[in-house]
């Protein structure tokens, strides 16, 4: 068969095993006969195991990533207030922070690792911030988080992690998610593992751990009393989805060893292919002491090299489909969050326009990734 009559390579997959389906199907079938819907011992369970999974001491289980991020500003409370956010990062980042009444303050990209440098962090401090968000893009921990964390305590802020992107990415030993006063993490399904829908809060702080239990349910004092003393909302998982989210869980050390396998494959042949050829894509770098999830497997186009015809041509020609980038504009080029375009925000500009992900996935062959090697060894060998 040729690269076109074969299945396309898809850019990303979700993986439920045969004995994934029927661990998750008993379970489920548990909770429908108990009737314990909701804020259960599977959600329990699946807090207490995802908390040691990243070494934090508390996890709340909530519904969605947005969510979680949206509790972790409420609980320290952002109204008025303003929180520096990448321009490089997914819509929810900011707007969780409108939503909890703060105004986002947008950071600019750090090209070598597509998030935040403690310079620029440094930069936008002004006497109304309260808080920074940082997010590890792709799964990459930048090398200036110490100097961050650092910054965030001498200037008596707090620090927060979207890490939504990255679960079960470290620098030096320390995961993603444990670095400043709380960490949120999301199982869309595309992340690297699923709940179907849902998200989770990490957190050493135990005020911060009652306060997010108290808002993820509509702000009440307790699961069996209707008196509400926080602003909170219907933010609870469900115990089908902890179910689900439990079970990959389980899965996540195997899933990870098998996306950096196929990163490690991708690393060695396109650095080959970009040696002598500027015109060819560059693996993001890890930054040293960073073990990088490969949520996405990044590479950058030159300065002004076209994506749309290059994903065109991978696509039609070689059947490798690359989606999803991280992001195609920055925030303050979406329509309805400009007013946050503080006009020098030309790394994320930068940092948008150049970069495209290559599928990977925790199912995929090195077949299918030799693959999509072979497409741009084609195209840029020609
Ligand atoms: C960086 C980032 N933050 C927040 C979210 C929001 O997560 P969710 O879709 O679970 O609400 C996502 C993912 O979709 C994300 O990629």
């Amino acid at each position: 068969m040729t690269s076109s009559q074969q299945p396309p390579v898809p850019p990303t997959r979700i993986d439920f095993s045969a004995e994934d389906r029927e661990w998750i199907a008993e379970r489920i079938k548990t909770v429908l006969e108990t009737g314990r819907l909701t804020l259960g011992p599977f959600g329990e369970e699946f807090e207490g195991k995802f908390a040691e999974s990243i070494g934090a001491k508390h996890a709340i289980a909530v519904n969605s990533g947005t969510s979680s991020l949206e509790i972790m500003l409420r609980a320290v409370g952002v109204e008025g207030k303003d929180i520096l956010v990448p321009a490089n990062t997914f819509f929810a980042t900011a707007s969780a922070v409108i939503a909890a009444g703060g105004r986002p303050v947008l950071m600019d990209t750090d090209l070598a690792t597509l998030s935040t440098s403690a310079a620029e962090v440094e930069r936008r401090l002004t006497p109304d911030t309260a808080g920074i968000m940082i997010v590890h893009i792709a799964g990459v921990i930048t090398a200036d988080m110490p100097a961050i964390v650092a910054l965030a305590r001498t200037k008596g802020l707090w620090l927060m992690e979207d890490a939504a992107h990255a679960q079960g990415s470290s620098l030096d030993g320390k995961f993603a998610g444990t670095f400043g006063l709380a960490g949120s993490f999301s199982f869309y399904p595309t992340k690297v593992m699923t709940s179907a829908e849902g998200g989770m809060i990490v957190t050493d702080d135990a005020t911060l751990d009652g306060e997010a239990r108290i808002y993820r349910d509509q702000g009440k004092a307790g699961f069996y009393q209707n008196v509400h003393i926080r602003m909170g909302y219907n933010w609870r998982m469900s115990e089908p989805h902890a179910i689900i989210g439990l079970r990959h869980l389980f899965n996540v050390p195997a899933m990870l060893a098998a996306r950096r396998r196929i990163a490690a494959r991708y690393d060695a042949a396109l650095s080959a292919l970009a040696a002598g050829r500027p015109e060819a894509p560059r693996p993001l770098p890890i930054p040293k002491g960073c073990v990088s999830n490969y949520y996405k497997y990044v590479v950058m186009l030159p300065e002004g090299a076209a994506r749309a015809p290059l994903k065109t041509r991978l696509k039609d020609e070689f059947g490798v489909q690359c989606s999803g980038e991280v992001y195609e504009v920055p925030l303050h080029k979406n329509p309805v969050l400009t007013h946050l375009d503080t006009g020098d925000l030309k790394g994320a500009d930068a940092a948008c326009g150049r970069q495209l992900c290559l599928p990977i996935f925790a199912s995929m062959t090195d077949a299918q990734a030799d693959r999509v090697i072979a497409a741009l060894e084609a195209i840029y060998r020609a």
